[in-house]
């Protein structure tokens, strides 16, 4: 956690100041690290921590509440006698989802709506369970032969209540640029876990439209993305040559990556035997979207966007493979958040850009 602001101090001060008296500009610059400082610890940095999060318990526990001991993962037992349901808080083509009650605590229940949806929902139980890390929601136990999965319970909701959320007089105060940029930060890291996770290459193809992807990630009461729904995350292997496609019906519209759309023209009916697999560049090609999306219209996030403008030209090239990498996007994210952060901390230099 302490590791990144150590690295932040050592960058040099801006450029762009050298007129001012040399007292202003030490003053400036300490003014500045110690707001990084601040900053950095005050669980932003957190989204970028490397190495396991001390909070986590061993594989196969968990603990809601800090401070409290590790307990195993609910069985199907426990379930039925423990947990109360209370209302229906979302729907989804795979699973109904209710608010519940286990000991006191809030937590979510979900169901498998039609026994035909029980290999996706089987798989993304298996996802939920091999992926557990701070990117994605804990798990706190399962049923396979009931089709249910408890989940910690996030009172924000999905990322398409964004929007709302931030107009509620109490998360006014988090409608700022640099919120939203460490939203469109988290958002890039979980692809950037996706991507390069312990099982390997995973896509996530639950993302034909912007409001698709939204409703996969949760947004926790701390104001961090968290990601949900792991339903549909084929493996790309790029050794072994195999790639993937989502889903077995046409994909059409601007939001889909180019090589996800029917190649062979308007003449040519759809068939997906001769509809071309492909790798996890559809996320990439998708991001600026997102990120568009979580960075609104508020003061400075127009600034925030001319910053991103390359990089999110080079996530739309139509060659997949010209495209960067998840890590690539994230470092650019970051390189930028801190950036801005250092402009905001000495007045004037805005102007002087
Ligand atoms: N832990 C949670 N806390 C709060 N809200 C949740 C939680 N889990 C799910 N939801 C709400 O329920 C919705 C549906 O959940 P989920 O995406 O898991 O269902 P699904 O059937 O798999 O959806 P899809 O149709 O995308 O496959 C979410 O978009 C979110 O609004
Ligand atoms: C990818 O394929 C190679 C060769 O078949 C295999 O050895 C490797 O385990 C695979 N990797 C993953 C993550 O499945
Ligand atoms: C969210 O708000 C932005 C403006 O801040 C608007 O452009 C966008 O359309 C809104 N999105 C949704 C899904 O309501």
């Amino acid at each position: 956690m302490e590791k990144k602001p150590h690295s932040v101090r050592r960058e040099p001060p801006p450029r762009e100041v050298p007129a001012l008296a040399p007292a202003l500009l030490l003053a400036a610059v300490l003014f500045l690290n110690g707001l990084l400082y601040l900053y950095l610890s005050n669980g932003h940095g957190s989204s970028e921590r490397a190495g396991p999060d001390p909070s986590l318990c061993p594989l196969g526990s968990f603990r809601l509440g800090a401070g409290k001991n590790c307990s195993p993962w609910l069985s199907c037992e426990a379930i039925s006698k423990e947990v109360r349901k209370l209302k229906r808080v979302g729907e989804g083509a795979v699973k109904k989802v209710f608010l519940s009650e286990w000991k006191e605590n809030k937590v979510v229940l979900s169901q498998l709506t039609s026994l035909e949806l029980q290999d996706d929902f089987l798989h993304g139980l298996k996802m939920l369970r091999a992926l557990q890390s701070k990117h994605v929601v804990r798990l706190l136990g399962y049923c396979e032969q009931q089709f249910t999965i408890l989940t910690e319970y996030h009172p924000l909701g999905s990322l398409r209540g964004l929007n709302e959320t931030l107009s509620m007089p109490r998360y006014k105060g988090f409608n700022t640029w640099h919120r939203r940029l460490a939203l469109a930060i988290d958002y890039v890291s979980i692809i950037r876990f996706l991507h390069g996770s312990p099982l390997g290459t995973l896509v996530m193809c639950d993302s034909n439209d912007l409001a698709k992807v939204l409703s996969q990630y949760l947004l926790s009461s701390d104001f961090h993305v968290l990601v949900n729904d792991l339903d549909a995350l084929p493996l790309v292997n790029r050794s072994a040559g195999v790639l993937v496609k989502c889903g077995r019906r046409e994909l059409r519209g601007e939001f889909v990556a180019p090589e996800q759309r029917w190649p062979h023209g308007e003449e040519v009916p759809f068939d997906d035997d001769l509809m071309p697999a492909y790798d996890e560049k559809t996320d990439i090609w998708k991001i600026p979207d997102v990120a568009n999306f979580l960075l609104g219209h508020v003061e400075g996030s127009d600034i925030v966007r001319l910053h991103l403008f390359d990089i999110h030209a080079a996530c739309k090239k139509k060659d997949p493979a010209e495209r960067p990498s998840a890590q690539e996007v994230l470092d650019t994210y970051r390189k930028v958040l801190t950036l801005l952060i250092r402009e905001a901390a000495v007045p004037g230099t805005r102007e002087m850009l």
